[in-house]
């Protein structure tokens, strides 16, 4: 699909304005003023969350950016690697309506994500305040960048929760013993997304306790829609939550980033694991 360049329009070449103009009118001929509209708005704000992501890295000092599709050349392998999708990290306003959609407190929760990648997810939540984060990556290189930015991170934020990083296969995670958010963002295929949701199963039969579930770009929702103990309470273009079903969760609407909140307790650091077996 031709996309508008909008961002040339602000451009101080006149150059730039006249390829912008040339495009508007191309886009404009083919779509319709409607189209036109259409493909300034979606420019506007790829633009506008381009921007936010450069922001947050270079508040932060980290490097999440970017895409990877090539994980053997990062150094993945493992019988689970056909099944591997690459790394994008995921966007800071996704990650918020995912947290306003759950509708959980943080500081009762601990955050797991399958397929960490650099790590914004878990420097996000870590800004929420959840009690822990965990992150497993199977690509030793992106592993490598996120405990590079995990410690950028705290050294910037060191009221910001713990965070825990796993080099290894998301299939041979153990799933904490708490109230925990599993989160994730297309991380694999179906395969091995069911080896996970048995896991999970395992884990909730054993100790029944609250379990929610954010699923982003689900591609594979039978894996949890077929397990019985959770309901889904969420489903939308961009993802879907699920929640274990019968327990009780005091309300609770004010998921937001930890800055106006209570701050988070002490003596928090990052804690760095070896890697886990593949
Ligand atoms: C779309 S990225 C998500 C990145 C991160 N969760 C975020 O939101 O910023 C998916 C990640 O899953 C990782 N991955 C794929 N298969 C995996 C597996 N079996 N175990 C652990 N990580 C895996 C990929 O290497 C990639 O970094």
């Amino acid at each position: 699909m031709t996309q508008l360049k909008f961002g040339l329009m602000l451009s101080q070449e006149p150059a730039g304005i006249a390829r912008a103009a040339h495009k508007a009118l191309t886009v404009a001929r083919a779509r319709g003023i409607l189209g036109l509209v259409r493909a300034v708005e979606h420019s506007v704000t790829e633009r506008y969350a381009r921007w936010q992501e450069d922001r947050f890295d270079r508040r932060y000092g980290v490097d999440t950016r970017g895409i990877e599709d090539d994980l053997a050349s990062l150094g993945a392998t493992g019988e689970h690697l056909p099944d591997a999708y690459g790394y994008e990290p995921v966007r800071a306003t996704v990650f918020r309506a995912i947290m306003r959609a759950l509708a959980i407190d943080p500081l009762r929760y601990v955050f797991v994500d399958f397929g960490s990648g650099k790590g914004r997810a878990l420097l996000l939540a870590a800004q929420y305040g959840f009690r822990r984060v965990i992150g497993v990556e199977l690509a030793p290189r992106l592993h490598e960048i996120a405990r590079r930015n995990v410690q950028a991170f705290q050294h910037r934020v060191p009221r910001a929760s713990p965070i825990e990083l796993h080099c290894g296969d998301a299939a041979g995670l153990a799933i904490p013993d708490a109230d925990t958010l599993l989160c994730f963002y297309n991380p694999f295929g179906a395969r091995v997304l069911g080896k996970v949701a048995a896991n999970i199963e395992q884990s909730y039969r054993r100790l029944p306790r609250n379990l929610a579930i954010a699923y982003r770009n689900p591609m594979h929702p039978d894996a949890f829609e077929q397990l019985p103990f959770l309901r889904r309470t969420v489903r939308n273009e961009s993802f879907a939550v699920y929640r274990t079903r019968g327990f009780h969760e005091p309300k609770f609407d004010g998921c937001q980033l930890s800055p106006g909140r209570k701050p988070v307790p002490s003596g928090r650091g990052a804690r760095f694991e070896s890697c886990l077996k593949q």
